[in-house]
């Protein structure tokens, strides 16, 4: 593991100020903490777009995860610039990534990721970034998708583990793909075998390599990876690579005033 450098305690009501022109902040709400007048209260911050894409999710799991992930993103970009949580608004790109209209952003670039129980919001300023979260609790039968959407040498190294070896190994290659293609912007337009990741042994860092089909350099890039619960795993991309050098961990109810900093970190894991 990299030496750890504490930051100062957030301060929860100007957390504003604990954003680094170089750092970024992980906000995560995991769904047992929200209660259902908060959820109503969250319903009231939906624009009429994000009102019509909730009520047209069939599967509850599915509508918690996007109507907490909608009140996460507001009321947490509300934190670094004088807007109101309800009155931001949002545009996506081509294939789906949501950015902030007009001079509301003022810099402010975020990447949003849900999975069952977490919500997960990375932010940060003038900078490429992604992120993306797992539950790790899943058939062993998901396991084979390594085949069908990884690089042969990751489903190589995926599948040399057994157990929760195993498990722990899938969804890291997993999390760090999503991390990258979203911090790219282009979801799956981008050939998911046209880059690899591999840890190291010693470190668990994870490094990136580009093949035919992915125009990139590495060196644009850094990685880290985290595990929030027992549950679920976190990766994280961001460009240029010095972004990662103040990342910040927080654990919040959109809303309620709560924000525990849970890990505050210097460099790359
Ligand atoms: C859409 C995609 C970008 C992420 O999907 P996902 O992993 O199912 O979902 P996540 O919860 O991590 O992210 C969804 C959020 O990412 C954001 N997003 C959507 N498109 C995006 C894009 N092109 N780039 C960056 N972010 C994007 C949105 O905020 C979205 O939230 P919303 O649905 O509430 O609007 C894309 O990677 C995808 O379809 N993946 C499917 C899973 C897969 O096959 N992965 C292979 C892994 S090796």
């Amino acid at each position: 593991m990299p030496p750890r450098t504490a930051l100062p305690p957030i301060d929860p009501i100007k957390s504003a100020a604990d954003l680094p022109e170089n750092g970024v902040a992980i906000w995560l709400t995991f769904l047992t903490d929200i209660g259902e007048s908060e959820r109503a209260a969250y319903r009231g911050l939906l624009d009429p777009h994000e009102t019509e894409r909730h009520d047209r999710y069939k599967v509850a799991g599915a509508r918690d995860e996007f109507l907490v992930g909608r009140a996460l993103v507001r009321t947490t970009l509300s934190r670094y610039r004088d807007v109101a949580p309800a009155d931001w608004r949002f545009e996506t790109n081509r294939h789906g990534r949501p950015s902030i209209v007009g001079e509301a952003a003022g810099g402010l670039v975020f990447n949003l990721s849900h999975t069952r129980g977490l919500v997960a919001l990375a932010v940060s300023r003038g900078c490429e970034i992604g992120i993306d979260v797992e539950a790790v609790g899943r058939e062993s039968a998901t396991f084979d998708l390594a085949g069908r959407y990884f690089s042969p040498t990751e489903a190589e190294w995926v599948r040399a583990a057994t157990g929760p070896a195993l498990a722990e190994r899938f969804f890291a290659v997993w999390t760090l793909k999503e991390a990258y293609i979203k911090a790219r912007g282009m979801g799956l337009a981008l050939p998911l075998d046209g880059f690899s990741f591999a840890l190291d042994d010693a470190t668990d860092r994870p490094t990136i390599a580009f093949h035919e089909g992915c125009q990139d350099d590495p060196a644009r890039w850094a990685f880290l990876r985290r595990r929030v619960s027992q549950d679920h795993r976190l990766a994280f991309a961001a460009s240029p690579p010095d972004r990662i050098n103040a990342v910040r961990v927080l654990r919040t109810v959109p809303l309620s005033g709560s924000v525990t900093d849970i890990d505050a970190t210097d460099g790359a894991s």
